[in-house]
């Protein structure tokens, strides 16, 4: 009935769906396990879906929310509250009939600082050159290269330790998507190759600690960090953003005739 690609574009959506509906409630007062809850019930209630992240490697929680020096995998919890000028990233993975879709963004609470605000734009829009060189026939490493590049020239800094990587039916595959310049696991990108391009950004200085939990991932000096994702399928002529939100003001289809 619904092939791969079908399937594959309506849990990306679903992803994707979930970063609109929660960020109503992302505000200051809230506690990131609210947030969780709050995803977890959309996911499994309205969208009959499975959160990804739940139990994945013994992770507890469904979703992860990374506030300013996390850098990754924050996990959510009713003693963390949110407070006016963080910044937010949550990272929603879902399973829908047995496929896999992955994308995150970064919310404001209140009134971030000049400089959060900057840092998460410019993560973004690495991200979006990322994804706007991504066409059949490139070496993959030339999209860290890239991303490296320009987030230096703002004088921000580039996470080694974690990478993009292939998603389909399984959550993480190859390739490996570095977000930094390497010749480490280069390939060539194929049509109908699907992976995430996940940049972590810090203001500071690119060295991460886990904490003793075992696995938020902060700033070694911490800095502020922020991340942005996108599940993209390699087309003909571009790509396609499988996980992309009605508050992006990109295409979805990207072609290079
Ligand atoms: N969503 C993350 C990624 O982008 C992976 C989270 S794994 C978890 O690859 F266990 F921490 F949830
Ligand atoms: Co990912
Ligand atoms: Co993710």
């Amino acid at each position: 009935m619904f092939n791969f690609l079908d399937k594959m574009r309506f849990v990306c959506r679903l992803a994707s769906e979930v970063l609109e509906y929660v960020e109503f409630y992302v505000k200051p007062g809230v506690s990131t396990g609210e947030l969780d809850s709050l995803c977890h019930n959309y996911i499994v209630n309205n969208q009959n879906a499975i959160p990804a992240s739940l139990g994945y490697h013994g992770f507890p929680k469904s979703v992860c929310i990374s506030v300013n020096e996390v850098v990754c995998h924050g996990i959510p919890s009713n003693k963390k509250r949110l407070k006016n000028g963080d910044i937010v990233n949550i990272d929603v993975a879902i399973i829908k009939d047995g496929c896999y879709g992955d994308t995150s963004k970064m919310f404001f609470v209140g009134s971030p600082s000049i400089l959060s605000k900057r840092l998460c734009k410019v993560s973004q829009n690495s991200l979006y050159l990322a994804i706007y060189m991504v066409r059949p026939g490139l070496h993959i490493k030339e999209l860290g290269k890239s991303i490296q590049k320009f987030v230096e020239l703002e004088n921000f800094s580039v996470v080694r330790e974690y990478c993009g990587h292939g998603i389909g039916k399984n959550f993480h595959e190859d390739p490996h998507v570095l977000h930094y310049e390497s010749d480490d696991f280069d390939c060539i990108l194929n049509e109908g190759m699907i992976f995430t391009i996940e940049p972590m950004v810090n203001v500071g200085t690119c060295f991460v600690r886990v904490m003793k939990d075992g696995w938020t991932v902060k700033t070694k000096d911490h800095g502020f960090s922020a991340q942005y994702e996108h599940t993209v399928l390699v087309t003909k002529y571009g790509c396609e953003i499988m996980t992309l939100r009605s508050d992006e003001k990109i295409s979805k289809i990207i072609n290079h005739f």
